[in-house]
């Protein structure tokens, strides 16, 4: 591991033991960052930190602290000089949010109003949030550019994301001091080259790729179809825009960049700006992994487009950041995790 120069800069990451979170914490070690990882541990496991930091060569501090526990917060704030914030923590499944819409509020916002609070009373005001494509709504226009209306979303998971969008516009037009770069999300897939860490969803998996690969290592019978009857090429459900998760944690080194620019308050998709529909998913997974994906065509599940994919010029012009990877790569090293990791972290104990 070359001697890697440090930036000096301490960055918080709050949900670092994540997916998104744990392919971050690389990109930005990697770029001369220090780390500080927070997480409550509800949907991740402290292994992922522990194989990072493996891969990294370095250790990284890392503590299991709740957002919502506002004490233990101010202690890592008190404990470690943080320049700046990545904000990861939160609940993220679409249909347990319509079953629970108070524990989603509860979590994502109040624990981001926490956050906020605790920031700015440490003098800290530097933030990257993790939003999601899903404050778009239905799209009324395709690509999605930054200035699509927003807050259309149905469930409460997006409204949460929309929620606190609103709420870092208002502080951010409240006092200047405050510089923030909210980044929306398209479908994260992938994992690290090495094939030690990757997406481990609790239970059956919401969204497509997991449960493709649950299907490839024999863990889930079949892929149920969401629907063949949509105007897409082939018929079938989702055109999304699948980015690779290296891409999208390089997206966020490159908005740590930002912050340093005093930005105030900028929005940006990070996408390829490429759609495939389903189909081409199961296609593409099968020749990456050789195997065979069983699967159903069955009925539209409720909530979902037909479409959406970004127009990605915005990051590319303003943070010099484009999608690199392409979709054999995304299951390549998706293959490699699931391979490697039948039953993801599971096998270790927290
Ligand atoms: C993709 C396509 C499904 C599963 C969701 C959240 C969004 C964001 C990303 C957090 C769709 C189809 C899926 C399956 C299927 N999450 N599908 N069978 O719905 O674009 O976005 O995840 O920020 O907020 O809404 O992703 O992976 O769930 O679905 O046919 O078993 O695959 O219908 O067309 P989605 P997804």
């Amino acid at each position: 591991q070359a001697f890697k120069m440090s930036s000096g800069k301490t960055i918080l990451v709050t949900g670092g033991a994540g997916y998104i979170g744990s392919h971050s914490v690389i990109e930005l070690i990697d770029a001369g960052y220090d780390i500080v990882v927070i997480d409550n541990l509800v949907n991740a496991s402290m292994e992922s930190v522990r194989r990072v930091e493996k891969i990294v060569g370095k250790q990284i501090p890392s503590y299991n602290v709740d957002l919502l526990n506002k004490p233990a917060l101010e202690e890592i704030f008190k404990k470690h000089k943080i320049s700046a914030v990545i904000h990861f923590a939160g609940l993220k499944a679409v249909g347990e949010s319509c079953e629970l819409p108070l524990l989603y509020y509860k979590t994502n916002v109040g624990g981001t109003t926490n956050l906020l609070e605790v920031m700015e009373a440490n003098g800290v005001f530097n933030l990257v949030f993790s939003s999601s494509a899903t404050v778009y709504g239905t799209p009324q226009f395709l690509p999605l550019t930054e200035d699509h209306p927003v807050g259309s979303c149905t469930n409460p998971y997006g409204k949460s994301k929309y929620m606190i969008e609103q709420i870092l516009q208002d502080i951010s037009s409240s006092n200047k001091k405050w510089n923030i770069v909210i980044l929306r999300y398209f479908n994260p897939v992938g994992s690290h080259k090495s094939g030690t860490i990757g997406e481990d969803p609790q239970g059956i998996p919401n969204n497509l790729m997991p449960y493709i690969a649950q299907v490839a290592v024999g863990r889930r019978e079949f892929l149920s179809v969401y629907g063949s009857d949509y105007d897409t090429p082939d018929g079938t459900a989702g055109v999304r825009d699948y980015i690779h998760v290296v891409d999208l944690a390089q997206g966020h080194v490159a908005a740590v960049r930002k912050l340093d620019e005093q930005c105030g308050l900028k929005i940006y998709n990070l996408g390829t700006g490429q759609g495939y529909s389903v189909l081409d998913m199961v296609k593409a997974f099968e020749k990456a992994s050789g195997k065979k994906i069983a699967y159903k065509l069955v009925d539209r599940r409720p909530g979902d487009v037909a479409s959406c994919f970004s127009d990605p010029a915005l990051a590319a012009k303003e943070l010099g950041w484009t999608a690199k990877k392409g979709l054999d790569e995304m299951c390549e090293d998706l293959w490699r995790w699931q391979s490697q990791n039948p039953q993801g972290f599971k096998t270790v104990k927290n």
